[in-house]
Formats: structure tokens, C-alpha cells, sequence
């Protein structure tokens, strides 16, 4: 065990799949042994889209459930629902107040989701990076471990709390560093092996969902897209989807990209596709019978959900009184 601590979050919205297991929750089950582990229910994130408030809450308690049903254990790790340690919100308007326009306007996850009606978007969705960057900040956190997507925003936490360490002319926050750990760092859609794996994706068959069952799971690997080359190799460039498809064998398996590529070397396309189906299937099916067993446990996960956020608020509030020193309040 070592001193340092990893903080890593997940909004609530609807069902996870494989590219947050592979690309962050796998890697978050063999960290909580090795560092102090705080793991969020990014609720407030959630609701820069629109959000159905009884949907929502439904969700915020499954996710607990998911994480645990991953494998996260709450007695070695804290979780926690964003919206339940107010630190936060007091943090992100302070550090809002030191963050140049200029850096928000590079934020590329902005541009994505705020769509062709930028006036329209609001701005909780603008901010977004900044109450990232104090979720982060508030607990000292040294690593950050996510799928690449999210780098770019750990990047900018960098620069927020470099530029107010020097403002304040004191240490006032650890800078941390992202730990983009899995090879399945961006796990691609199974339709278009050029467009993330993502929640928002209109077709189902897109992802598989951490609550598919065996059926679905297998009929979204065989309608998966290939190309029109017979060979099986990976070449991210030229054959993003298959090579897609041997990056999520292999990181299910826990193997390399190198070795599974030699495994599946002389195999057809749809033997392949069996494979890396009943691989899928063998893996997730153990954390959806544990999730549909924890998910309607309301009272349990809710006394997860409280305690984690009573120890998670120790922290936070030693920060945001330091941080309020400095500033002046
Ligand atoms: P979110 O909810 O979009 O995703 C949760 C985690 O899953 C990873 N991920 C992927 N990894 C590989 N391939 C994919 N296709 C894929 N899709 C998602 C994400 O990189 C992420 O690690 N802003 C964050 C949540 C957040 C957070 C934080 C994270 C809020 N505060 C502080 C770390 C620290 C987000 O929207 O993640």
C-alpha cells in the first residue's frame, strides 16, 4: 500500500458499458489494493444533459451497485455521490474564477456534446472540466485513472492548480497526473470501429452493456462490423474495427494485443467472433448476476453511499478551508 491516493468518477446515466469496465473499472479493482481509493458517483456531472430526476436516482444507486458488482469493495475504497460533499460545488465556483475562458475553449468533449447549438448548451456543460478538476483537487489526488478520452481534462486540472498554487504563491493543491493504464484505453463502437464505444450512441449494437445477457451479448459480437480483409491483425489505422475486436479480447483476457493477434492469426472471422463472444459472456455475466443481486438492496447501498460520503467530506472539508484561507474568505 502506498501514500498516494487515485480519484476516478462515473456519471450516472443509464447502463455502463464494456469501454468503462475495460478502460476504467477493471484497472480501479487492482489499484484499491495498492492506493488509498476514492471512487465517485459524478451526479452533478450528470445533469449538464437533461436528466429524468426519477430515472436519475434510480441511477446514481445502481451505479453504486455496478462498481461493486465490478469488484470494488467498500471497505478498502471510498464511494461516494458527488452531490452529498457540497465541497465541491464551493470548490469548482473558486477554481471557476481562476480558469481563463481560452482553456475551456479547447476542451474538445465541449464541442462534442454541446452540438451545433452552442448557444443553446448550458453552462453547467461549459464549466464541466472545472468541477472535474475540484473533484480532483479536493482530496490531494495523485492519479487519476481513466480512458483517454478523459485526458484532455485532467491536462486542464493540471494547469488550474499549477496557475493557483503560483497566484496564491502556496502548495496549496497536489497536481495530479492521469494513469491511463489499459491497452483498452478507448474502446471503439462495435458498428463503427472509427466512433467511441459511448452511452449516447443511438444503436444498441453499438456497445455491449455491462447488463446485456449471454444472448444479446453474442448476437451483438457476431453483427459486430469487419472489413473485406480475411486475415486476422491488428492495425489501428487501416482496420479500426477488427482491430477494436482484438484489443477487447485481450484485455478481457488479460493478455497482449501481441498475443492474442498470434492466438487468432489463422482463424476465420466468425470463430473469432465465437471466441471473443464466450470470453465477453464468461466475464460480464459473474458481475451482472452480482448486480442484479445488490441493485434492489436500496437500504444497503444507500449506507454504502452515506458512509463513503461522511469519509470523503473529512477530506474535502480540511482542502476547502485551506483553499478559503488563501483566497481571502
Ligand atoms: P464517463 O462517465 O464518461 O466515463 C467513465 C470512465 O469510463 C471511461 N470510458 C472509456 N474508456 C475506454 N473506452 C471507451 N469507449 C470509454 N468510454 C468511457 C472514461 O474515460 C472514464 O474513465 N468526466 C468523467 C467523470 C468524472 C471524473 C471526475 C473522472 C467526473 N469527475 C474526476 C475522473 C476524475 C466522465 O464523464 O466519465
Amino acid at each position: 500500500m502506498t501514500n498516494k491516493l487515485i480519484f476516478s468518477g462515473v456519471q450516472p446515466t443509464g447502463n455502463l458499458h464494456l469501454g468503462n469496465y475495460l478502460g476504467a473499472i477493471k484497472q480501479w479493482v487492482k489499484l484499491q489494493n495498492a492506493y488509498k481509493s476514492i471512487f465517485c458517483v459524478v451526479d452533478l456531472h450528470a445533469i449538464t444533459v437533461p436528466q429524468n430526476p426519477v430515472e436519475l436516482k434510480k441511477s446514481i444507486l445502481e451505479l453504486a451497485a455496478a462498481y461493486i458488482a465490478c469488484g470494488i469493495d467498500p471497505e478498502k475504497a471510498i464511494i461516494f455521490q458527488q452531490s452529498d460533499v457540497k465541497e465541491h460545488t464551493e470548490l469548482a465556483w473558486i477554481l471557476g474564477c481562476n480558469t481563463p475562458l481560452g482553456w475551456l475553449n479547447r476542451m474538445t468533449q465541449f464541442k462534442e456534446k454541446s452540438g451545433k447549438n452552442k448557444e443553446n448548451a448550458p453552462l453547467g456543460l461549459y464549466g464541466y472540466p472545472v468541477l472535474m478538476a475540484a473533484d480532483i483537487l479536493l482530496y490531494n489526488t495523485n492519479l487519476v485513472p481513466v480512458g483517454d478520452d478523459q485526458k484532455q481534462h485532467i491536462e486542464l486540472t493540471r494547469d488550474i492548480a499549477n496557475s493557483f498554487n503560483q497566484k496564491y504563491g502556496k502548495d496549496v493543491f497536489t497536481i495530479p497526473e492521469p494513469m491511463i493504464l489499459s491497452q483498452a484505453k478507448r474502446v471503439m463502437s462495435l458498428r463503427d470501429g472509427t466512433k467511441k464505444m459511448s452511452k449516447s450512441d443511438e444503436s444498441e449494437y453499438s456497445r455491449i452493456n455491462l447488463s446485456d445477457d449471454a444472448e444479446t451479448i453474442r448476437s451483438k459480437f457476431k453483427k459486430a462490423q469487419t472489413d473485406s480483409i480475411a486475415e486476422i491483425y491488428y492495425d489501428l489505422e487501416n482496420r479500426p474495427a477488427i482491430s477494436n475486436l482484438l484489443t477487447i479480447y485481450a484485455s478481457l483476457a488479460d493478455i497482449t494485443i501481441e498475443q492474442a493477434q498470434a492466438k487468432f492469426a489463422n482463424f476465420q472471422f466468425s470463430n473469432f467472433k465465437t471466441e471473443l463472444a464466450e470470453l465477453a459472456v464468461e466475464k460480464i455475466s459473474p458481475i451482472t448476476k452480482k448486480f442484479n443481486e445488490l441493485k434492489n438492496d436500496t437500504t444497503e447501498l444507500q449506507k454504502i453511499l452515506d458512509k463513503g460520503a461522511q469519509n470523503a467530506r473529512t477530506i474535502a472539508e480540511k482542502t476547502i478551508k485551506q483553499v478559503k484561507g488563501v483566497v481571502g474568505f
